[in-house]
């Protein structure tokens, strides 16, 4: 499982022996899900260079404090911003020294000085740099600060000697910033969602649509990444921003959506149909402006569009835990059911939109939670509250159902 699937990491390369360990540490920490952005010191860049880090992070590496040019497109306090965790290591005697007394004189240091984000310092250096009473009292003080102290391992080390002052192994580093953050319900899972409206082109001007705002889709994209999931967005217009790291497809038409989920969702973990998508668009659409006509009236000739959850649902390769919406003005249960079962769904969300406080341009929703197995309601709540519980409902269906194939 991924246990850091959309962390920011921001990792500090100081100028030690171990220098050549971040590199292995970045693919590590991408393995399991994190983004990686790298700061190197001047000394660093004598052990390993920044040209390496920058292929293995896919970044620029951060080098410079006094640089006009990186610090307009990121400086010091984007990078101290951006990062969930400050990770240096190997960190140098002399780094634990300047972070210790609050130095701000170079990038690194003067990141650490601005960051309010979780810190862990993995120390590396000789065993009797690392005894030494300065040392001692320097990373006392990280410690009292609430920085996170990875203690080097004992052992032989570079210069020959033998003693406590080794980086700690790469994998334990990775183990130990894992668990500094919570496993979420869904950790690791992918999970692709649509929302809003689709787009029927006319003519070049106009299009057949509908009321989808796109909220609760958004809503649900931002309650899956709090659970710890990777989350493609293929969202039709919308005037909503998507979350930060979610990554977003924007598409108009049904078609295009449709195209857009079968390059994401064979294979994800877990679809969740919410787009509002028009069940049939004109069967041509003009390619000018179509001029007023005769007063009799005029007669548009629509085509259905291609039904996108069931396309996901009938997967015979990759297929997702499959979730749809129906959105009814009657008979809610009944007709929810009858889809899903239609569909080949695993679960669907339920709503009533004939009241206009709750469903499509609303902030609130109400809904019922319908499985083969049984039904469970949602009372009315704000549609980010709704989209937490409908996240739960799903990661509990999921677990359960992983339990019986086991
Ligand atoms: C070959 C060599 C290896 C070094 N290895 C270490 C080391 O493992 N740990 C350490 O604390 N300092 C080590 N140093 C000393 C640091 O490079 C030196 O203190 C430097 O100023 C650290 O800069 P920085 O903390 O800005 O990266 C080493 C120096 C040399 C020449």
């Amino acid at each position: 499982m991924n246990r850091l699937t959309n962390k920011r990491i921001l990792l500090g390369v100081t100028g030690g022996i171990a220098a050549y360990k971040s590199a292995d540490l970045t693919r590590r920490l991408q393995d399991e899900g994190a983004e990686v952005r790298v700061v190197m010191t001047h000394s660093a860049r004598e052990f390993i260079t920044p040209l390496t880090m920058q292929a293995l992070s896919g970044h620029p590496v951060h080098l410079d404090l006094l640089d006009t040019e990186t610090e307009s497109v990121m400086g010091h306090i984007e990078l101290a911003r951006w990062a969930d965790v400050i990770l240096i290591a190997p960190a140098t005697a002399d780094f634990i020294a300047r972070y210790a007394s609050g130095h701000g004189d170079d990038l690194l240091a003067a990141v650490c000085l601005a960051a309010e984000c979780t810190m862990v310092v993995a120390p590396a250096m000789n065993q009797a740099m690392w005894a030494k009473e300065s040392t001692q009292t320097n990373v006392d003080l990280l410690r009292k600060m609430g920085v996170n102290i990875l203690d080097p391992h004992e052992g032989l080390q570079a210069c020959g000697e033998t003693g406590a002052g080794r980086l700690m192994d790469v994998p334990d580093i990775v183990t130990r910033v894992a668990n500094l953050f919570e496993l979420g319900l869904l950790a690791g899972k992918h999970v692709v969602i649509t929302a809003g409206p689709t787009r029927e082109a006319i003519d070049p001007v106009r299009y057949i649509s509908n009321h989808s705002s796109g909220k609760q889709g958004y809503a649900l994209a931002q309650a899956a990444l709090e659970a710890g999931a990777r989350v493609t967005l293929v969202s039709g217009p919308t005037n909503l921003t998507a979350p930060d790291r979610v990554t977003l497809v924007t598409v108009e038409s049904a078609r295009q959506m449709l195209e857009a989920v079968m390059q994401s969702a064979p294979g994800a973990d877990i679809f969740i149909g919410v787009a509002a998508v028009a069940d049939y668009r004109p069967e041509t659409t003009a390619e000018q402006k179509i001029k007023k006509q005769s007063a009799e009236g005029m007669t548009i000739k629509l085509v259905q569009n291609p039904d996108i959850l069931k396309s996901v649902a009938e997967l015979r390769e990759g297929r997702p835990f499959s979730v749809g919406f129906a959105a009814e003005t009657e008979n809610l249960v009944d007709y929810a059911s009858r889809k899903l079962e239609a569909k080949n769904l695993d679960m669907i969300i339920a709503n009533n939109v004939a009241d206009s406080s709750i469903g499509f341009n609303s902030d609130d929703n109400e809904t019922i939670v319908i499985t083969r197995t049984g039904q469970s309601p949602l009372p009315k709540s704000s549609k980010e509250v709704v989209s937490r519980k409908i996240i739960a409902a799903i990661a509990e269906k999921l677990a359960a159902d992983s339990e019986q194939v086991a």
